[in-house]
């Protein structure tokens, strides 16, 4: 059977240091040997750094979930996002950070996912409206697709607007442009490269990120000035700004809510769409697959609109959705930093090297998964899928920093796979193979096409 694309690996052995950054600029995957799909712990030693891939449950564990605070995120991620994402909850450590974490979590809690469906809800039926003119059959790039879809989900969860709203759309394009500024954004943050280094930043970054924080200004301030006049809709964004923190009793201010509206914007929309888009590619690939999707939706609501109780029943929509994050993990590596010399397996790691945890690596490992290439939804039935799922399964983190949106991202997820799957029938391109890349998030080398037509109507 065909396997999910998989970028090929480098080759075996040692790479000088120009030639590492200059295979991690085009792309971080493919810069990696194939050994690390097999490696419990991997060192990467060069003149400036040491860093040490974890593979081991055990390892990822004491980083995550033990002592966190002893392995925090490097001021270097801090570094390469702060034009962008200024102090938010991603790039803080410390009491700053667990400040922020104590007002933002409430209201990503079951409760309020549950009144935050409707805009989630409204956001999919745009989506599937919007594919209505495109799906005649004709090759289309489906990542822009997710990515306006996603990018919809945040604006109406958050700011109870639609991504036609002008300064909606006005972010959502002027994001576009960020990256297109600054396709590389994780790369100043991944290797800790000495000062003198050239950095890749570009100048047009700079400017599209004072520009998106601009236009996110306007929002989070008029937002406040509905709040003194107690008229604002009750959404995330109202939530998260009258939230206080129940040890200070203080609240976020605008500047302080702008960092954490552009980091639940990028966090929020690039992750879940490079998710919706690998699905609906997988699906593509495997048409049983997505006929069992189909028939499963339309048991659970028929060609109604599903409600939120409704989602815990797509339980089949789920596996895929999970089986896609397991091999597309939109997040394919996380970095944290040494604070005390530490003993990791066999091996004396310094202060300040470099942690590097990859679900991207993890979630194929060959001793932690059967067959872990293979696209296989039933296995988290199964006790081997089972088991690798609790230790070998992190496609949102896990301990005190795990992706407060995993829930939200897990029923969003499962949403609009169904809303879409239902309406429409998803078809590989033969000539425009899908080759995963790490930008910011795991996407397609040269996009994800497919080509959709009503289902009924099969191509
Ligand atoms: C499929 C979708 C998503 C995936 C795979 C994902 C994955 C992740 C991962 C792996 C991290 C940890 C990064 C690190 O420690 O370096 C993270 C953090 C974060 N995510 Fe998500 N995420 C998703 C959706 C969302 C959504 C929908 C939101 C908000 C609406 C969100 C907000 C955040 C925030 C604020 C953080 C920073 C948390 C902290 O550092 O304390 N994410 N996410």
């Amino acid at each position: 059977m065909t396997l999910p694309p998989k970028p090929p690996a480098r080759e075996e052995g040692r790479v000088s240091l120009w030639r590492y950054t200059r295979l991690f600029r085009q792309d971080i995957l493919s810069a990696q040997p194939a050994r690390l799909y097999r490696a419990w712990m991997a060192e990467f030693r060069t003149p400036f750094f040491r860093s040490y891939l974890c593979n081991q449950p055990d390892l990822v564990d004491l980083v995550l979930k033990q002592r966190p605070d002893d392995f925090p995120k490097s001021d270097r991620i801090r570094e390469g996002l702060a034009p962008l994402l200024g102090n938010s909850v991603f790039v803080t450590n410390g009491e700053t950070w667990k400040r922020q974490r104590r007002i933002i979590d409430p209201s990503f809690e079951g409760g309020r996912l549950r009144d935050t469906f409707p805009a989630m809800l409204a956001a999919g039926q745009g989506a599937v409206a919007r594919l209505q003119g495109k799906a005649d059959g004709e090759p289309i790039e489906i990542e822009a697709e997710a990515s306006h879809a996603a990018a919809d989900v945040i604006f109406r969860t958050l700011f109870s607007i639609p991504i036609e709203d002008e300064v909606a759309s006005a972010v959502f394009h002027k994001f576009r442009e960020h990256q297109r500024a600054q396709p590389v954004l994780n790369l100043g943050a991944l290797v800790p490269l000495p000062r003198w280094f050239p950095r890749f930043h570009r100048r047009g970054a700079r400017r599209t990120a004072k520009e998106i924080r601009a236009l996110i200004t306007r929002l989070t301030a008029h937002r406040m000035t509905e709040i003194k006049a107690a008229r604002a809709p009750d959404d995330l964004a109202t939530k998260i700004m009258t939230t206080a923190d129940p040890l200070t009793g203080e609240r976020f201010d605008t500047e302080e809510m702008v960092d954490q509206v552009a980091i639940f914007f990028l966090a929020g929309h690039e992750t879940s769409a490079s998710a919706l888009a690998w699905a609906l590619y997988l699906l593509a690939l495997y048409p049983e697959w997505q006929d069992r999707v189909a028939v499963e939706v339309l048991a659970a609501i028929g060609q109604e609109a599903p409600d939120f109780s409704d989602i815990a029943r797509l339980r089949q929509t789920r596996d895929v959705f999970r089986e896609t994050l397991r091999l597309y993990p939109p997040v394919p590596m996380m970095v944290r930093e040494t604070t005390c010399p530490e003993r990791l397996r066999d091996r004396d790691v310094p202060p300040r090297a470099q942690i590097v945890l990859s679900p991207w690596h993890q979630h194929r490992h060959e001793r932690l998964w059967d067959k872990p290439d293979a696209f296989d939804p039933e296995r988290f039935d199964t006790p081997d899928g089972r088991e690798a799922l609790r230790c070998a399964y992190m496609p949102f983190s896990a301990g005190q920093r795990v992706c407060p949106g995993a829930g939200f991202a897990m029923i969003e997820g499962v949403l609009l796979l169904a809303l879409l799957v239902r309406a429409y029938r998803f078809d590989i391109v033969p000539d425009r193979p899908a080759m995963p890349v790490a930008h910011l998030t795991v996407r397609g080398r040269d996009g994800i096409w497919l080509r959709i037509t009503p289902r009924g109507r099969a191509a």
